[in-house]
C-alpha cells in the first residue's frame, strides 16, 4: 500500500560513534536514495530509561542529528524528525495498549536482559515494559514495509506484525465489506477483476504467497481506484477484513561490525569508543593506546591477529592486500603494532573528514538543524494523522 516506506529511529542518549556508524547508518544513508525513509530521534524512548535524568536527552537529541547530517543523512532525500513532536505516536501508543496482552511484552527478550544489564536503573515501570509497544506505535504509524534494524531489534519487529495482525483482526471489520470489497474489483475492469479473484483464491485455497504479491503489485499499478478501495482490496485478498496497519519487515543490517578500542561492543560507558566526529590527535592517540595481542610482549614475539582488536579495525577499514600483510607480518614478528595500526588510524582519519567538513556549516549555525527538523516534523505529522483518522474510525472513535 505504501510501497517500500522504511522508518527507523535511535535513542538519544549520548553522542555517536562509529560503531554506530557502521553498525546502522551507513545502511540508512544507503536506503535514503533508494527507499522514501523516515529517520526519527526516539526522545520518548530515551526517557523509559533515563526518566530520572533527563537532561542529555536534549543536548544529545542536537548532537545526533548533527552526527547524521555528518556521516551522510542527506535531508532532502530523507525526512527527519523528533518523535516527541509528532504526539499521534502517543495516541497509537494508548490505543494499541489497550488490546495488548501483557504476556507479548514480558516476554519480549530485551525485557529481562535489559532489566538485568541495567541493574543500576529501575526499569521495573509501566513506560519500560512498554517500550516496545511505543516502538510499534513508531512504525505502524507511517504503514511502513520496512525496518531497518540490528538483531537485538528483530523480536521487537515481529510484535509489531503481530500487533498490526490483532488491530486488523478487532477492528477492521466494516459492514458490508465484503459488498464493498466486490464492488471495488468490479471498478478494476473485467480482466484485471478476474484476474485478481483468481489470485485470490490461490493465495487463500492453496497458500500460494506468490500470487499474493502479484495481486499486491497489481494494486499498486491500478491507477484508478480511490484509496478506500484500494485498502478493501488488500485487506480483500488476505481474508475479509480492511488493513489499517500493515504488517511490516525487519530489514537487517548487513553490518560490519567494529567493536571497541578493548574488543568489546563499542559503547560510550565502556570507555573504548571513537566519537563520529573525534578530532585527528586523539584518533591517532586512541589507536596508537589500543591493546593488541597479549601474547606479543616484545617486538619479537610473533603476534595472533585473532586475538587483536586492531585486527578487527582492519578487518573494517583495510583492503585485502594490506589484510595480508598484517597476517603475515604480525604471525612473523615482521611487523611492529604500532606500524600495524597506523594503516588503519590513516582509514578512520580519511572516513572522517568529510563528517567534519558536513557537520561544520550545522555547528556555525544550529538554526539550519532546527529548521530541518521543523520541516521533518511537519512532513511526518500529516503522514501519522492519515493513519490515525483511519485508526480512531476504525475503533469506532469518529465521533464529538
Ligand atoms: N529501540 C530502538 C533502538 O534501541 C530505537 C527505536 C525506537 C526504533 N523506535 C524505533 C528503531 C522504531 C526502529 C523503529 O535502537
Ligand atoms: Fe595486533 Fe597488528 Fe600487533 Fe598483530 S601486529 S598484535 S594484529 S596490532
Amino acid at each position: 500500500m505504501y510501497p517500500d516506506r522504511v522508518v527507523s529511529g535511535m535513542r538519544p542518549t549520548g553522542s555517536m560513534h562509529l560503531g554506530h556508524y557502521h553498525g546502522a547508518l551507513k545502511n540508512w544513508i544507503k536506503m535514503q536514495s533508494e527507499q522514501p525513509c523516515l529517520f526519527f530521534v526516539a526522545d520518548w524512548h530515551a526517557l523509559t530509561t533515563h526518566y530520572d535524568d533527563p537532561s542529555i536527552i536534549e543536548k544529545s537529541t542536537w548532537d545526533m542529528l548533527v552526527d547524521w547530517l555528518a556521516a551522510g543523512i542527506d535531508p532532502t532525500q530523507a525526512t527527519l524528525f523528533i518523535q516527541s513532536k509528532i504526539p499521534e505516536h502517543a495516541e497509537l501508543h494508548l490505543l494499541l495498549s489497550m488490546a495488548t496482552p501483557l504476556g507479548w511484552l514480558e516476554r519480549v527478550p530485551t525485557y529481562k536482559d535489559q532489566i538485568e544489564n541495567l541493574a543500576n536503573r529501575d526499569l521495573q515501570t509501566y513506560g519500560f515494559l512498554g517500550y516496545p509497544l511505543l516502538q510499534a506505535a513508531d512504525v505502524l504509524i507511517y504503514r511502513a514495509s520496512e525496518v531497518p534494524v540490528g538483531d537485538d531489534q528483530v523480536p521487537h519487529v515481529e510484535m509489531m506484525r503481530e500487533i498490526a495482525r490483532r488491530f486488523n483482526h478487532l477492528y477492521g471489520k466494516e459492514k458490508g465489506f465484503e459488498e464493498k470489497a466486490q464492488d471495488a474489483v468490479k471498478k478494476l475492469g473485467s480482466k484485471r477483476a478476474k484476474l485478481y479473484n483468481e489470485l485470490r483464491t490461490a493465495y487463500q485455497q492453496e497458500g500460494d504467497d506468490a500470487a499474493l504479491e502479484q495481486a499486491k503489485a497489481m494494486l499498486d499499478d491500478a491507477q484508478n481506484l480511490s484509496m478506500i478501495d484500494r485498502e478493501r482490496l488488500f485487506g480483500y485478498l488476505e481474508g475479509a477484513r480492511k488493513l489499517i496497519l500493515v504488517e511490516p519487515q525487519a530489514k537487517l543490517t548487513e553490518a560490519s561490525r567494529l567493536p571497541g578500542l578493548d574488543g568489546r561492543k563499542m559503547s560510550k560507558s565502556y570507555g573504548n569508543a571513537i566519537a563520529l566526529r573525534e578530532d585527528k590527535d586523539a584518533v591517532t592517540k586512541k589507536i596508537r593506546t589500543m591493546p593488541t595481542d597479549p601474547a606479543r610482549v616484545r617486538r619479537t614475539d610473533p603476534g595472533e591477529p585473532e586475538r587483536c582488536p586492531v585486527w578487527q579495525f582492519h578487518v573494517v577499514y583495510s583492503d585485502g592486500p594490506t589484510q595480508e600483510w598484517v597476517q603475515k607480518g604480525c604471525k612473523s614478528a615482521g611487523i611492529g603494532c604500532i606500524e600495524c595500526k597506523q594503516p588503519v588510524i590513516d582509514a578512520i582519519v580519511k572516513e572522517q573528514e568529510p563528517m567534519h567538513e558536513r557537520a561544520q556549516p550545522y555547528l556555525d549555525d544550529p538554526s539550519l538543524v532546527r529548521a530541518i527538523v521543523a520541516d521533518g516534523n511537519e512532513a511526518a505529522r500529516k503522514l501519522a494523522q492519515e493513519t490515525m483518522r483511519d485508526v480512531r474510525e476504525a475503533m469506532g472513535l469518529s465521533y464529538g
